[in-house]
């Protein structure tokens, strides 16, 4: 099949390789014209574990094109993926600019059928302004030519959006129109041989379904993140907790990691997207997740604020060693990341900042620019070279068994501030450091 993905970033790059991976015919457009030279010259934007080898595959097969160019973009595709950003508006809702750009954009130059699939994460009853968007393009030129707007919200995680792509646990496809619907089964046939895994429902439906899903991803988080918070102060373990209510299998042991916040480019924008569509569309106040917010907004500072208890409010002169920056492990993503509101915290109260990321140091570089109360470190032990203390903040796996003798050896107080819960208490204490992990006594 002819493929055409609009916005290239981590959604668009994952799909449409992938989709080109299972033989199909794929041009990826962006607007960004950087992206696009370093895609071209065989290089990827982005960090995505196993993008950059599929990528080079499928250009090199001759089944993956790059371009900016919007005509060639719209020609190319029976089915025109739009997958730019919808992030947040001043309040909150999701800014629908980019989608509507490119819909209008098909709807000026298409001159065949098109499937016009939104794959960007948009609140229920964008499909209809889609429609609506491409509906006065054509009339605009005097035309009419047929074409359906189909709702296929994107599960992928980033750190493994190339597997979850290829075995999707759902596919979620909102359509109403039956031509549509058999190529959206065709089109992703291969990727469930297993047994069928494509959920068709109603365009609003699947519209919510992606925002429901986050939705109670982020409630799970900050529910087990207030607990944390109770356990620490009536001294029970939160780990042990975590896995008392992980047994029972309604409630399962996934996604119950207490932490210091979620962040990324999806729960934060799509919670405060549905609380305001909610409040738009339907007069409503949701009661849970305007309080999954506010709870995540606190956690966020909980580090700071145990450093704060740990080293007095005034933190000037004081240096800390920051290990992981990017908002989860498997991604230089910085979006939301709560090392961004911890670092800031921290230059507040006077103090600087010696960071070590796998991979995430660059765009934190990009986002802090030649800030010089932040040093990057060549390895975590380099990290903690004339620091106070050590702060933990994204489970990166080469964190999860560190030299406890060494860290101590080179701090100069010997504690750490664990965001994560990567340790065993008595294991790290025993080494001689203070420990103050999430939730545990
Ligand atoms: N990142 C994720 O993990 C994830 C997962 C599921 C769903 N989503 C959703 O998918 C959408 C895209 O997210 P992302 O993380 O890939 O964003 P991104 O910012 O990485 O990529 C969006 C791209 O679209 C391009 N663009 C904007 N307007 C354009 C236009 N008119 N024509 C062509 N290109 C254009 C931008 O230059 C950018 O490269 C969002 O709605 C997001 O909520 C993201």
């Amino acid at each position: 099949m002819k493929i055409t993905v609009v916005g290239t970033g981590y959604v668009g790059l994952v799909s449409g390789t992938c989709l080109a991976e299972v033989g199909n015919d794929v041009l990826c457009l962006d607007v960004d014209p950087e992206k696009i030279r370093i895609l071209e010259e065989g290089g990827i934007p982005i960090f995505e574990p196993g993008l950059q080898e599929m990528v080079r595959r499928n250009v090199a097969a001759g089944r993956l094109h790059f371009t900016t160019d919007v005509d060639k973009a719209v020609d190319f595709g029976t089915i025109q993926f739009i997958a730019v950003g919808t992030p947040p508006d001043e309040d909150g809702s999701a800014d629908l600019q980019y989608v509507l750009a490119a819909a209008r954009n098909i709807g000026k130059r298409m001159t065949d059928y098109k499937v016009i699939v939104d794959k960007s994460t948009v609140p229920v009853g964008t499909a209809d302004k889609v429609n609506a968007a491409v509906a006065d393009e054509l009339k605009k030129r005097g035309v009419e030519i047929p074409y359906a707007v189909v709702s296929n919200p994107e599960f992928l995680k980033e750190g493994a959006a190339v597997e979850d792509f290829m075995r999707p646990d759902r596919i979620v496809v909102g359509a109403e129109d039956d031509r549509a619907i058999h190529l959206m089964r065709a089109l992703y046939a291969p990727f469930q041989r297993n047994h069928e895994r494509l959920i068709v429902m109603d365009v609003k439906s699947a519209e919510l379904t992606k925002y429901a899903a986050n939705a109670m991803l982020a409630t799970r988080i900050s529910f087990m993140n207030e607990l944390a918070n109770l356990a620490e102060k009536l001294g029970a373990d939160i780990e042990a907790v975590r896995q008392g209510i992980g047994s029972d299998p309604r409630i399962g042991y996934h996604f119950l990691y207490p932490g210091c916040g979620y962040g990324g480019s999806c729960f934060p924008k799509d919670v405060k997207a549905l609380i305001q569509t909610a409040k738009d569309d339907a007069g409503m106040t949701l009661q849970v997740l305007t309080a999954v917010e506010a709870a995540n907004d606190h956690q966020k500072h909980v580090l700071t604020t145990k450093i704060k208890a740990r080293f007095g409010g005034d933190l000037k002169g004081r240096r800390f060693a920051v290990w992981g920056l990017a908002f989860k492990p498997n991604t230089d993503d910085m979006r939301e990341a709560p090392s961004r509101e911890l670092i800031a915290d921290l230059f507040a109260a006077g103090a600087s900042v010696r960071a070590y990321d796998p991979v995430a140091m660059h765009e934190t570089q990009r986002i802090f620019g030649d800030e010089p109360r932040l040093a990057y470190a060549e390895n975590p032990m380099d990290a903690l070279q004339d620091v106070d203390a050590l702060v933990i903040v994204t489970e990166w796996k080469e964190f999860r068994s560190p030299d406890f003798e060494a860290i101590k050896a080179r701090l100069k107080t010997p504690v750490i501030f664990d965001g994560r819960n990567l340790y065993d208490p008595k294991l790290v204490r025993d080494s001689g450091l203070e420990y103050n992990p999430i939730g545990r006594p």
